[in-house]
């Protein structure tokens, strides 16, 4: 069966039929329903209508997804549903250039009239007995505020910073690169560039493949019609020509001086670091442009390391980014590699019971772990640390974006034995920091 006729969970459809809703799956194919449901949907993030070639976009491209939502027949236009949510599979990038499959959560809106009645939490808990029914190990989202989706058992697994560069004052300080930068159109990177971000994105714990809508609004080339006209495209291939990376960015004039215009880096994917210099330095090095900033970027970016003065690269905001909600402890923690080899007892809680339980965290010396559930009460004599947590916290840690020290410092987990944070951590940190390339 496809994962978009699972039928809807009944526990949730039940508490919405007390309501006096009902909570159920959209047929995409029938048109009228499929577009009042993306209405809806765009409504809720107080976003445009949606019409002409963007609407058919999004009906072509994303109807594939399990799309479901709450309709009042007691609202003014009962066609409409109250709120929205949709999903779909999808594979998350682990340490160790390993994939794990998730269940991507999206599109959650509920109708101003109609907030605060439990809806939106009936639909996520609902998404959640989706996903685990179908042996999901994690569900994933990108989140509108930061305070929705810990009481659910997320964590925020990643983080993104705003990076605002002052090009002349940056100066270049990076190596040669061996190989080139062409300039293509945004047409050639949507049609070959995804290969080059899949290889990029497989060395990137954190990131998400993308499906066809996701990929055309990520080049620019579907969705927003200004980014179609704005955006341009780089490519960088190796000394062998073979591509290796590519940039979208957009240029815009500022209100002073001619030569002080912003360049907008609207995504940067390398294969290797050479892709990853060459793209910077060619980005760094525009005429006419004073300044580039990027939305979305690592926390830890090699970028510092690159120019002549890092003051002259500002991180204007750091945000949560990734949200990870474990829903298989054994599935989950041995489908990643770990740094260290030890043996760790997680003892975790999950108000939801997914994930809640102990486990022996056994990781070899090639990095393999092996997860055995343990009996609440036995001894593990050796154990080389025993942590006490919450789901949420060890999806904030499952793929090494936040160390088990800072959030035993903050009190989110407490050390069984002195010094088992320390251990924990030698073994989840990952060799590259965590990044969620875009948004979902
Ligand atoms: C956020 C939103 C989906 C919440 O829907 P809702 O049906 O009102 O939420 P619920 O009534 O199910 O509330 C569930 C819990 O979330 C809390 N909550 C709801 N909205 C919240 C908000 N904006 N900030 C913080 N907490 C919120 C509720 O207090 C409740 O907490 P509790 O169960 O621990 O008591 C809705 O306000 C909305 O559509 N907002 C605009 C679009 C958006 O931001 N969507 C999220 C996309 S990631």
């Amino acid at each position: 069966m496809s994962f978009t006729e699972i039928r809807i969970d009944p526990q949730s459809a039940e508490r919405m039929t007390k309501q006096g809703l009902r909570l159920q799956r959209v047929d995409t194919a029938d048109r009228v329903a499929f577009e009042a449901w993306l209405q809806a949907d765009a409504r809720g993030f107080h976003g445009e209508r949606i019409a002409g070639t963007q609407l058919e976009e999004l009906v072509g491209q994303t109807a594939y997804r399990r799309t479901s939502g709450v309709w009042d027949d007691t609202a003014a236009e009962p066609e409409t549903p109250i709120a929205t949510v949709s999903s779909w599979p999808l594979a998350m990038t682990v340490p160790g250039d390993k994939q794990v499959p998730a269940w991507a959560i999206s599109s959650v809106t509920v109708a101003p009239t109609h907030h605060r009645r439990g809806i939106a939490r009936a639909m996520i808990e609902g998404e959640l007995r989706t996903a685990a029914a179908q042996n999901l190990p994690l569900a994933v989202l990108t989140a509108s505020e930061a305070t929705l989706y810990g009481r659910y058992g997320f964590g925020p697994a990643t983080q993104g910073a705003e990076l605002t560069i002052q090009t002349r004052r940056a100066g270049w300080a990076g190596r040669e690169t061996a190989g080139r930068v062409h300039l293509v159109s945004l047409q050639h990177i949507h049609r070959s560039g995804r290969e080059i971000l899949e290889r990029a994105q497989l060395g990137s714990p954190g990131d998400v493949t993308l499906d066809e809508q996701l990929w055309g609004e990520l080049v620019g080339v579907v969705g927003d019609e200004d980014n179609a006209k704005q955006n341009r495209a780089v490519r960088f291939d190796d000394a062998d020509g073979v591509p290796q990376g590519f940039a979208i960015y957009s240029v815009k004039h500022s209100e002073g001086e001619n030569t002080e215009r912003v360049a907008t880096v609207e995504y940067l994917c390398s294969v290797t670091d050479d892709a990853y210099a060459g793209l910077w330095q060619y980005l760094l090095g525009l005429d006419l442009v004073g300044s580039v900033s990027a939305r979305l970027r690592p926390v830890d970016e090699p970028l510092l390391w690159l120019v002549a003065n890092p003051r002259a690269v500002r991180a204007a905001a750091v945000n949560d980014h990734l949200w990870v909600r474990i829903l298989d402890l054994k599935d989950a923690l041995e489908a990643r590699r770990y740094s260290a080899p030890g043996r760790i007892v997680l003892r975790v809680s999950d108000p939801l019971g997914f994930a809640d339980g102990r486990v022996l965290l056994a990781v070899d010396d090639a990095g393999v772990g092996t997860i055995t559930a343990l009996e609440s009460d036995i001894g593990v004599p050796d154990a080389t640390a025993e942590l006490t947590l919450g789901v949420s916290e060890l999806g904030a840690l499952y793929v090494g974006g936040v160390s088990a020290a800072t959030l035993a410092r903050a009190g989110r987990l407490t050390d069984v034995q002195p010094g088992s944070a320390i251990a924990f951590d030698a073994a989840f940190r990952s060799p590259t920091t965590p990044w969620l390339s875009t948004w979902f």
